[in-house]
This record gives structure tokens, sequence and C-alpha cells, in this order.
């Protein structure tokens, strides 16, 4: 190590410099919730800066209102947010002097109203009327904010009665979904993808195919994409819109506007090739989304279909390889979309997991086809095909997958707060792995910020782990809801050990951390132990399964203190009963 510091040259100790301060700042820009929601109560002051800074950090068409950081980085003769180049020392420099005026006129905002934001920010040469409208839509949501309908909607479902209706999404996304309390309605699904989210989604998929050809030398020839219904509600099909971009087809709208049909994009326009796309889709996806269903499988066809060289068409590709080698119809080499049987829902690999109920890590794929492996779609005779058991294809088309995907789209859910996102998007990686005999690469967007950002598996995990299972600010926020709290920084270590078990994603350090900051600091274990000592027995158990594992190469006085823990745990529980 030492020899290989002193080696380093000026540029190059100056660019892992930058590097680590772009880190740093993007794990202290991330919104997370410092604290679970209570019902009926209404947002916490500290809360609604950051929720407001990051409202206001996007414009938004539908005020007339432009993002504050712009406005501000304009008045300063800086580039805008969005036109910045590749990040330098002057820009991480500029964002943040353009990021303490915003948060300092958010704070005047908020004790002293819009005029006094708006005053103080003239006196920064942003004018009042380029501020005025998105201050006008801030007063709104803060004046959402501090009313909450929540229980009393309850109770009128309850009885029985009406609720109004109002849209599904986070507040970032769309702060329309203020008040809370209401019914939370779905989109026609005809609409979807929406002509935003087709546009919104070309980025995110050039992104994508870039950083996979940053890090692989090429374009991947096949991805496995995983859809869920209430993320395309929210984004009215942003994921849906990926993966028609990675197909290189645009939607089509029949004259009643519903979306039925798409069209290829020109080869020359598109400038890279088709990439075949393996989609499985979530229960709820399945029922709510029928006709995207319908067009997913379409688009998959029609691109199979084109007369394309092979190596711009992978989908021609493969379907013409698999029509060769098994003699067997276009219809069944092209089938890719996937979903659980009719009526079924959910991998259960995520139970799997958490019961610790698997030997050999390849069961975790196999459950994951078993319970993924029906076929959606429609064959060339017109009929459709509604949940078709069709393993053979699944594992065919798994066998060439070289890279897998889910977009994220909201700030409230992150990869480690739920089982969900390793049962799906490390369900299907353990599958490919197996099936492929390689790893994919597996991907994750962040539509979060202003630029579309793609994050590698692990990278991911070490952001979520160092933004919150490690943050003070996030586990303190927890451990106030007392019991509760407890649990829920267990989960999170559950759930990024399903990170472990399904896709090998987690380093060592995040185990070792999450060991010394919850259990081996005494004051702290003290405090997990009186609020829940069931939260904190599995916690530790959990890192010795980490550990037995393989997953964790951990010293070994460590582990003993572990076990010595989880004895004293069990002694206490056998007095209590
Ligand atoms: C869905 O919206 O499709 C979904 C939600 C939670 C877990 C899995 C899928
Ligand atoms: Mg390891």
């Amino acid at each position: 190590m030492a020899a290989s510091q002193e080696t380093l040259s000026q540029s190059e100790r100056d660019r892992r410099v930058l590097e680590l301060h772009e880190k740093l700042l993007e794990i202290e820009e991330r919104l997370i919730p410092t604290g679970l929601h209570v019902f009926g109560r209404v947002s916490q002051a500290q809360e609604k800066i950051d929720m407001l800074r990051m409202i206001a950090s996007f414009d938004r068409p539908e005020a007339g209102a432009q993002a504050l950081p712009d406005l501000v980085a304009e008045a300063f003769k800086f580039p805008r947010v969005s036109a910045r180049g590749a990040v330098n020392e002057e820009i991480l420099a500029q964002r943040q002097a353009v990021n303490a005026v915003v948060s300092e006129a958010l704070r005047t905002f908020l004790e002293k109203g819009s005029d006094a934001a708006i005053s103080q920010l003239q006196g920064e040469n942003v004018g009042e009327e380029d501020s005025r409208p998105i201050f006008n839509l801030l007063e709104k949501i803060v004046a959402q904010l501090g009313t909450n309908q929540e229980i009393d909607a309850l109770s009128r479902a309850l009885r029985g009665e009406y609720i109004q209706p109002g849209p599904g999404a986070d507040i970032v996304q769309n702060p329309s979904i203020l008040p809370t309390g209401r019914n939370t309605h779905a989109i026609n699904p005809y609409s979807v993808p929406s002509v935003t989210a087709f546009t919104r989604a070309e980025p995110v998929t050039t992104a994508l195919l870039t950083r996979y050809r940053a890090d692989h030398g090429r374009f991947p020839r096949a991805m496995a994409l995983v859809l869920w219904g209430l993320d395309n509600i929210k984004t009215q099909g942003e994921g849906v819109a990926q993966a028609l971009w990675l197909l290189g087809v645009r939607p089509l709208r029949d004259r009643l506007n519903r979306v039925t049909a798409v069209e290829p994009i020109l080869l020359e326009e598109l400038n890279r090739p088709r990439i075949d796309v393996l989609l499985t889709v979530s229960g709820i996806f399945r029922d709510l989304f029928s006709p995207t269903v319908q067009l997913l499988d379409k688009a998959v066809r029609l691109v199979a279909q084109l007369n394309e060289p092979d190596e711009l068409n992978y989908v021609r590709a493969h379907v013409q390889q698999q029509m060769r080698e098994e003699s067997c119809a276009q219809d069944d080499a092209a089938v890719r979309v996937f979903s659980n049987a009719p009526g079924n829902y959910g991998t259960n690999v995520n139970f799997m997991v958490m019961d610790s109920q698997w030997a050999k890590d390849e069961t975790l794929g196999d459950l994951f086809v078993t319970r993924k492996c029906f076929a959606y779609g429609r064959d060339s005779s017109g009929s459709t095909i509604e949940g078709r058991e069709a393993r053979s294809a699944m594992d065919r088309a798994l066998s060439r997958v070289e890279a897998t995907y889910q977009n994220i789209d909201t700030i409230e859910i992150g990869i480690t707060d739920v089982d969900h996102y390793f049962e799906y998007l490390g369900g299907i990686s353990k599958a490919v792995e197996h099936r492929a005999r390689a790893r994919p690469a597996i991907y994750l967007s962040d539509t979060l910020t202003r630029d579309a950002k793609i994050r590698t598996l692990e990278e991911t995990v070490r952001l979520e782990t160092r933004a919150k299972t490690l943050n003070p600010k996030w586990y303190e926020g927890m451990l106030k809801h007392g019991f509760r709290g407890v649990a829920e920084i267990e989960n999170h270590l559950s759930n990024t050990f399903g990170w472990s078990a399904t896709a090998d994603a987690v380093d060592d350090w995040i185990y070792s951390e999450v060991a010394r900051t919850f259990v081996l600091d005494e004051q702290m274990l003290k405090r997990l132990r009186t609020l829940n000592p069931h939260s904190a027995h599995s916690l530790i158990g959990r890192l010795l399964e980490a550990h037995g594992r393989g997953y964790w190469d951990a010293e070994q006085d460590v582990i003993d203190r572990l076990r010595d823990i989880v004895g004293d745990l069990e002694d206490q529980f056998e007095g209590i009963a």
C-alpha cells in the first residue's frame, strides 16, 4: 500500500481526492427519511426544508416554475445544473455555492414567507419574476404539508364512505399527491408510456448502455429488466419506456390516443444495436397493465422480424439462432415477457432468504424461475397467451442475459428498505448466473436527481448503507420510534444480506461497520436490547449467518463476541419464558 501511494502522481492524487469529494457530496445531498411516517401526523420542520430543496430542484412546468438551483446558477453566470459536463473542482465549488444560496433562501421562506425569500434572492441577482412561481408552488405545498386528513379519511373509508382520489407518486416527482389521506388512483394503461415518460427514458437508457460499455467494452447483447406496477403508475411508464428504447422502438398512438402499437426507430437514428430484453413483470403490473404487457410482447416480436444484420439487432440474432438450434417456431423463440401464473404474486425469494431456507445458492434463482416462468403476450395467429408456463423458454432467454436492471424512481424506498428489490432484481440475477454461467452486471438507475445516474448494484448498496443504515441521522431517527425503530435497523441489515445471498454484492466492511455500530458499541447494544431484544437478537444472528455463509470475512474475536451476546440474549429470553 505505502509503495503504491508514494508513486501516485500529483494529477492522479488530485483526481482521487476529487472523486472522494464527489462521493461525499452525493451522500450528503441524498434525501433520506429520518424516522417513520406517523399516521395522521404532519411533517416536521427539518424534513420540510430537505423536501422543499428537492422539490425546488426540478423544473415544474405545470406551475410555470424553473428549478431554483438553475435560477441561482444563472444569476451567478455558472453553467446550469443540467448542462454540466465532467465534474471538476470548479464545478463542485459552484455546486456548493449554489446549494448554500438555495438552502438559505428556503430557510428564510419557511421562517418569514415568500416575499422575504424572494427579496433575499434578489440580492443574489435572481429576478423576482423568475423566482415567484416556484415560491408560489412551495407555499401551496407547505400549506398542504401542514394539514393531515389521514385519520379522518381512514375512518370515512371504514364507514364505507367516498374517499377523494389523488395521484400516486412521491412528493418530489409529483407534488400534487398532496394532501395525503386520499385514495390512490391508477392510470389508464393505454396512456403508457406517456410522452413525457418516453422522453425522460431516453437519457436514462443511454446512460445505462454507456455505463455497460465503459465497464465491458461493448453493448450488452441481452438484458433482463424488472417492471413493477406501482412504479409505472407513478412515472406513467418510465420503466416501460426504457424497455422500448433498449429495443429501439417508439410507441404509436391510435385515433383514440391509445398506445396500441410501436414502430422501429431507424438504426441510423438509433446509432447502436437493438438490445434483446427479457421482461419480468410483477403480478401487480400484469393485472394493472394488461395492454402494456401486450405492447411489450408486440415490440419484441416486431423487432425480431426486422430484416437487419445480426450485429445491429440482437433480438433477431437470438431468435433466429434459437429457431435453428431447437427447430422451433418464431412464436416460441420470441417469448420475452414473463410474470407469475394468473392470480399469483411475488417470487418468494425474499421469504426463502429471510427464513434461511436454502443451502445451494442456485436454489434462489430456481425459485425465481419457478414463480415467474409464465409467458404473456400474443402468438402469430393472434391468440393471446395469458400466463402459459414456459420454463424452458425462460431458461433459454436467461442464459443469454449479460446485464440485469431495475429503474428506481422514488426517494422514499431504496433497495435496502424493503425485501422486494432483492427478491426481484437479486432473484433474476441469480437465475441468470446459473444459466448464463456468469454473474450478470447488475445496474440500477437513480432518477431522483436532475442528472440521471446509473450505478452498479454494489455502488448502490454502498451508497444506501452510508446514507441510511450507518448514518446516525437515519438510525437515531428510527430509534426515536423505539421498538419499531430497532426492527427497521434489523430489516435494513436483513435486506442488505439479501443482496449477499442473491448477488454477492455486499462488501465485508459493510457487515463489519454494522457490527461495530450496533453491537460492539456497548451503549448502542444496551439501547437496542432495551428497546427491542428480539430484533437485536435477529440482527446479531443475521451477522453470524453472513459470516457462516461466507459473505463476511470477519475477525474471529468479533465473531466470538457476537456469539457471546447472542447466548446472553437467549438466556434472557429463557428467563422470561
Ligand atoms: C408492484 O407495484 O408491482 C410491486 C410492489 C411491491 C412489490 C413488488 C411489486
Ligand atoms: Mg464478500
